[in-house]
């Protein structure tokens, strides 16, 4: 099997949920036995939401404890903090030279993010896709594992590393690819009955990998419901759909057949549906919990990984970024 350079990042905006594991962490702990992976914790970008200094360190530290948490290895993949890598910052200034402003106001989290926050429309949120092509191509990055909501983004860094390429008639990037290991780039729903799990989408829509077994229980006791199916194999509507996804994630082949016939013959409780996938996602998460709260205190431990993160990260960011510099016209 060929060897990929691997890169992936999530940022630090509190306690990470299924859909990171699922859509982007899972990855990151399949591919680093086979690929040369550098993940990182993305702290610049959560500077888009200025968060406080507090936060801004505490969800870091997080975020790199639930990564090991998971089961990222320090002897096997580079885990780094973002902006321990100041040559990224280098790359964006570069690439944002050839990042325009039509193409860049047009992405849809851009968007998105315009609608919710009208008042926070700041020109790191307008560079977010240059910041993130910086990050995967500093590493000359080939697979990026992500969720699906980053299809986008992954598809300008192909744009920006293109354009640099035939600018200065180089090979210096190669085209980075989003990458899943099912197969299809996945999208894990959350509670509420609409798009996806996520921690801007409000209060209970998304299971945290360091819940409780209670505070589990009660966000899926209180996942919407619709009264039930009235015709046997009707389709189900989007919220019905997202349980049975979240069921899929985390309950045997059989538990999902099982519901899925009683609701094809409208005889399905959705109490019951309900109490099984609560029962299966404690369970799921069990590991988790135990392993976040063994790490957690260790703070030599937590700060060794990132010092020996970012020496591993700096010199691959330091060879590309020489070749970077001298194909631009700099010369030392
Ligand atoms: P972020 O922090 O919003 O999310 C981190 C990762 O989790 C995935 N994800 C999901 N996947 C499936 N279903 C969901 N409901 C769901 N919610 C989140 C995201 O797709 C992502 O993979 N821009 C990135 C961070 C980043 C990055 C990078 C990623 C910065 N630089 C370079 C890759 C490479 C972000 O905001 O992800």
């Amino acid at each position: 099997m060929k060897r990929e350079i691997v890169c992936s990042g999530i940022r630090p905006t509190g306690n990470l949920h299924l859909g990171n594991y699922f859509g982007a962490l899972r990855n990151f702990v399949k591919m680093q036995d086979e690929h040369d992976c550098y993940f990182f914790v993305a702290d610049y970008h959560s500077l888009t939401t200025h968060p406080t200094p507090d936060n801004l360190y505490g969800n870091a530290r997080q975020i790199l404890v639930e990564y090991l948490a998971a089961g990222l290895d320090p002897n096997k993949a580079t885990i780094y903090l973002q902006s321990d890598l100041p040559e990224t910052i280098e790359l964006y200034l570069f690439l944002n030279m050839n990042a325009y402003l039509g193409e860049l106001e047009r992405v849809t989290s851009f968007k998105d993010k315009v609608r919710q926050n009208p008042n926070n429309v700041n020109a790191g949120l307008l560079t977010y896709p240059t910041l993130m092509a910086a990050d995967i191509l500093i590493h000359k990055a080939t697979k990026v594992p992500v969720g699906k909501d980053q299809e986008q983004h992954l598809e300008m860094t192909r744009t920006f590393a293109q354009r640099f390429n035939n600018m200065y008639k180089s090979e210096v990037f190669p085209l980075p690819q989003a990458f899943n290991f099912g197969g299809e780039l996945v999208k894990i729903p959350g509670l509420n009955g609409t798009g996806k799990m996520g921690k801007s989408e409000g209060e209970g829509n998304a299971i945290f990998l360091n819940d409780s077994p209670e505070a589990i229980r009660k966000k899926i006791m209180r996942a919407k419901t619709d009264s039930g199916p009235t015709e046997m194999n009707q389709q189900k509507p989007m919220e019905i759909e997202n349980l049975f996804t979240l069921l899929k994630v985390v309950s045997s082949p059989d538990t999902v057949e099982y519901f899925d016939d009683l609701y094809n013959r409208c005889q399905i409780r959705y109490g019951d549906l309900k109490k099984q996938l609560a029962e299966d996602m404690v369970a799921f998460t069990e590991p988790f919990r135990q392993r976040i709260a063994e790490i957690s205190g260790n703070e030599d431990y937590l700060r060794s990984i990132m010092d020996h993160g970012k020496e591993k990260a700096r010199e691959n960011a330091r060879k590309t970024l020489n070749e970077v510099r001298h194909v631009i016209g700099y010369r030392n």
